[in-house]
């Protein structure tokens, strides 16, 4: 039981399997957490050193099950990435309120729950919380109202965390990945918005699951000690241009 363990959400594709292939690479467990049952199988099948645990993190009691059940199979946990989440872009008319809390309920009550949870079990191993926010957390844009809210709201419970349980020695931080050609970006992505991207992104392109995972898994490392209560943008440059109008460019 000395192996470090992570826990992360949202694990059986995009983004949140990526860190998990990462993370085991560099020697740590991981346990898998995911609602989708099928496709967390069949992404957990043969990775050794992790385990799945089909549970929803927008659900309280999913949540007070999962970290027992994780607990009793690794017996520790260092750190959680809580990377679960969910997209739905609509006009702000359009957003009626049942997608609203569905937006919410994953992507800022789910992130709350299992952080909460995870707590007692952080305090013994002085862990990391590291938890995945995004772009439209930090710029607003038209059609996400839920989405960019729920996102600039766990930036923001990071920052609470970090301030709240700095003193024992839990650090909280926040990556804000830009766009990625993930399942739950190609669904609210079309090949105009495609385009519109490459131009307002200095790096002009997408980013990769790796790219994301490597931020996170320094994060959750030894290597980032010292680090809490940050905000990290892995964006291309995304965040930091002010007037990206393809027009300025030469
Ligand atoms: N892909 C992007 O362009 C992008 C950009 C910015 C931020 N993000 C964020 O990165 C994170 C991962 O996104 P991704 O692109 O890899 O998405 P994805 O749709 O490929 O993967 C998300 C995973 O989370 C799971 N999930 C969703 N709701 C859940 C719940 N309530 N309980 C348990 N599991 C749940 C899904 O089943 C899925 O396996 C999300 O928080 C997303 O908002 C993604």
């Amino acid at each position: 039981m000395t192996q470090k363990t992570a826990l992360i959400t949202g694990a059986a594709r995009g983004i949140g399997l990526a860190t998990t292939k990462l993370m085991l690479d560099r020697g740590w467990q991981v346990a898998m957490l995911d609602r989708d049952a099928e496709e967390l199988a069949r992404a957990s099948d043969g990775l050794e050193g992790a385990a799945p645990f089909v549970f929803d993190v927008s659900i309280p009691s999913d949540v007070d099950k999962a970290i027992p059940a994780i607990l009793e199979r690794f017996g520790r946990l260092d750190a959680v990435v809580n990377n679960a989440g969910v997209a739905e872009f609509g006009p702000i008319e359009q957003t009626d309120f049942a997608m609203w809390r569905r937006v919410m309920d994953t992507n800022l009550d789910g992130v709350f729950l299992v952080s909460q949870a995870t707590l007692p079990a952080l305090k013994e191993t002085r862990g990391a919380i590291v938890n995945i926010a995004s772009i439209s957390g930090l710029r607003a844009s038209t059609l996400r109202v839920a989405y960019g809210t729920s996102k600039a709201a766990v930036i923001q419970l990071t920052k609470q965390q970090a301030a709240e349980l700095g003193e024992y020695g839990i650090r909280s931080n926040c990556v804000c990945p830009g766009p990625v050609r993930t399942k739950l970006a190609m669904a609210v992505h079309s090949q105009e918005i495609i385009d519109a991207y490459h131009d307002a992104i200095p790096l002009n392109r997408y980013g990769s699951e790796l790219e994301i995972a490597e931020v996170i898994a320094f994060l959750c490392s030894e290597q980032a000690s010292y680090v809490t209560g940050q905000v990290i943008a892995s964006d291309g440059g995304f965040e930091s241009t002010g007037v990206g109008l393809p027009a300025l460019r030469k």
